[in-house]
């Protein structure tokens, strides 16, 4: 653990105030909340926040639909959201709302230092609009076939199977997936970001490209391969405003016309961390502006475009205090044997149900030991009940209970000073020792499915060092005492080690394993 302190504003991405939370959002924030807490045992300081996700078209339609503000609607969501997190012990500072007060000012902030900066522009373009229900369509609600890949039933704003980007005029064969029917083209006046800017452009390489406060790649391998594939082919505008009607924030002189939910949705994190220094008594823009302050985002794979070329270019256009993110980590997706978990193939797994059948901390443990950053992971109920089996219950389960069991049936309970050294010793304490330094290392790539399997190498070495010592038999000769009691010294000794390190990881149930070794 290194020594300098680190003050660190984190994020998972904001959820759609649209549903309940499914697979891919536990995920995600598991394996962030892992993350803080490790960071937080390390001495460092963290913010970790999050909110609803609230704008948009869709969120605005399905509210009409129960004869609801889109505001009752969005409350309604959010009030739920608490329960679900606890269950999981997913511990956010703050959980905000992107249809508040400090995001319309925030965003409305940024929108006119980019307008200052010259980076924002007006055209009229031909859009899609609906007649049979009388309004412009958003990108969610036209549907039609991928322009890069040729991929069916696509959206209108980027690509499922093949992650670009792009505009509802360029899909082939569109539809309004509100009324079926084939959308007409009227004209509009939109806003612009230009992103294809020779200073954006140059930028975006720059910071892709680039390290985080702590020395580290602001994105993994993948991820800058992903980035340079686009900025390769020069990033095309970005169009940021949607016409009433709208449920957004509106654009600043200019009437009837909202920003387009994405552009004030990274823009979320910043009002929940406004929200939550307000609620900490902190200075929002002095915790922003700290010269040891690092900006780090967990998200899906799906959203790498919004998250590593606009939403630094925002930042860094828009100047101090804003900063531009230190590190977007990114994960990819849980399938179900190699399949895309779907309702349509019914293959849909319910995190709370697993919860509740195996416990939070199995379910913690287990999706991270599956799942390494950036790839996808194949969930089966028979993987993760062997992994529950043999790492818990067998490996540290079995390392915990045989050594407790053992102090108090040969000590009871507490081992004397005197102790002897002997052979299999230095291996085990060796290993044990260098562990926290090599977990530290994975944790700060975050690698997390690997600092787990250093731990779980310590915890078999452990339990192979009983086999190799054989406590009973010492146990039968009272001459071999403080030998006795320097092997239990040592067992308890990378229990503490291993717990405290898996903590992070199951929050439950490491702290009864320290009720346990006293
Ligand atoms: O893809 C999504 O679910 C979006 N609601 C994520 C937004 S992340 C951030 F930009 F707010
Ligand atoms: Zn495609």
């Amino acid at each position: 653990m290194s020594n300098a302190k680190r003050n660190i504003f984190v994020t998972t991405a904001l959820p759609y105030a649209n549903g309940a939370f499914h697979f891919g959002h536990i995920l995600e924030y598991i394996q962030a909340d892992i993350w803080v807490r490790h960071e937080r045992m390390c001495g460092n300081n963290v913010h970790f926040v999050c909110a609803d996700d609230a704008h948009g078209a869709p969120i605005m339609i399905a509210a009409s639909k129960q004869g609801v503000t889109p505001q009752e609607f969005v409350a309604k969501i959010s009030a739920g959201r608490q329960q679900y997190l606890d269950n999981f012990y997913i511990n956010f500072d703050h959980w905000h709302c992107t249809e508040s007060p400090e995001n319309t000012e925030l965003s409305q902030d940024i929108y006119r230092r980019l307008k200052d900066a010259g980076l924002i522009y007006t055209t009229d373009i031909e859009q899609f609009y609906d007649e049979e229900v009388g309004m412009f369509l958003a990108d969610r609600f036209i549907k039609g076939t991928c322009p890069k890949c040729g991929a069916p039933d696509q959206y209108g704003d980027s690509c499922e199977k093949c992650s670009s980007v792009y505009s509802p005029t360029d899909l082939i064969n569109p539809y309004s997936a509100i009324s079926g029917s084939v959308p007409v083209l009227k004209t509009s006046t939109h806003y612009f970001f230009r992103l294809s800017d020779p200073r954006a452009q140059a930028f975006l390489k720059d910071w892709t490209m680039g390290n985080g406060a702590d020395g580290k790649p602001r994105v993994q391998a993948e991820v800058l391969a992903k980035d340079n594939e686009w900025l390769d082919g020069n990033l095309a505008d970005w169009d940021i405003s949607r016409d009433a009607p709208y449920f957004g924030i509106e654009i600043p002189d200019a009437p009837g016309k909202y920003f387009y939910v994405w552009l004030d949705a990274p823009i979320g994190y910043l009002a929940s961390f406004k929200a939550y220094c307000a609620k900490k008594g902190l200075d929002f823009v002095q915790e922003l502006s700290r010269p040891n302050t690092e900006q780090i985002h967990f998200i899906g794979k799906d959203i790498i475009y919004f998250h590593t070329l606009f939403w630094p270019a925002m930042l860094h256009f828009a100047g101090t205090p804003y900063r531009v993110p230190d590190h977007v980590n990114v994960h990819g997706f849980m399938t179900v044997n190699g399949q895309k978990m779907s309702k349509s193939i019914g293959n849909v797994v319910d995190p709370f149900v697993l919860g509740e059948r195996y416990g939070a901390d199995a379910i913690r443990y287990h999706i991270l030991r599956e799942m390494a950053l950036g790839a996808d992971s194949s969930f089966s109920n028979e993987i993760m009940i062997n992994r529950i089996n043999s790492d818990l219950a067998n490996g540290f389960g079995n390392l915990v209970s045989r050594t407790v069991a053992m102090v108090i049936k040969y000590f009871d309970g507490t081992l004397p000073a005197e102790k002897t050294a002997g052979e299999f010793d230095d291996d085990l304490i060796a290993q044990a020792t260098a562990l926290t330094e090599k977990v530290d290392d994975f944790m700060d790539k975050t690698q997390l499915q690997n600092a787990l399997a250093e731990i779980f190498k310590v915890v078999s070495r452990a339990n192979k060092y009983i086999d190799e010592t054989a406590p009973w038999v010492l146990a039968k000769d009272e001459a071999n005492k403080p030998r006795l009691a320097a092997v239990l010294y040592n067992l308890l000794e990378t229990i503490r080690i291993t717990s405290s390190l898996l903590s992070a990881f199951m929050p439950t149930v490491m702290p009864e394993v320290w009720e346990q070794i006293g």
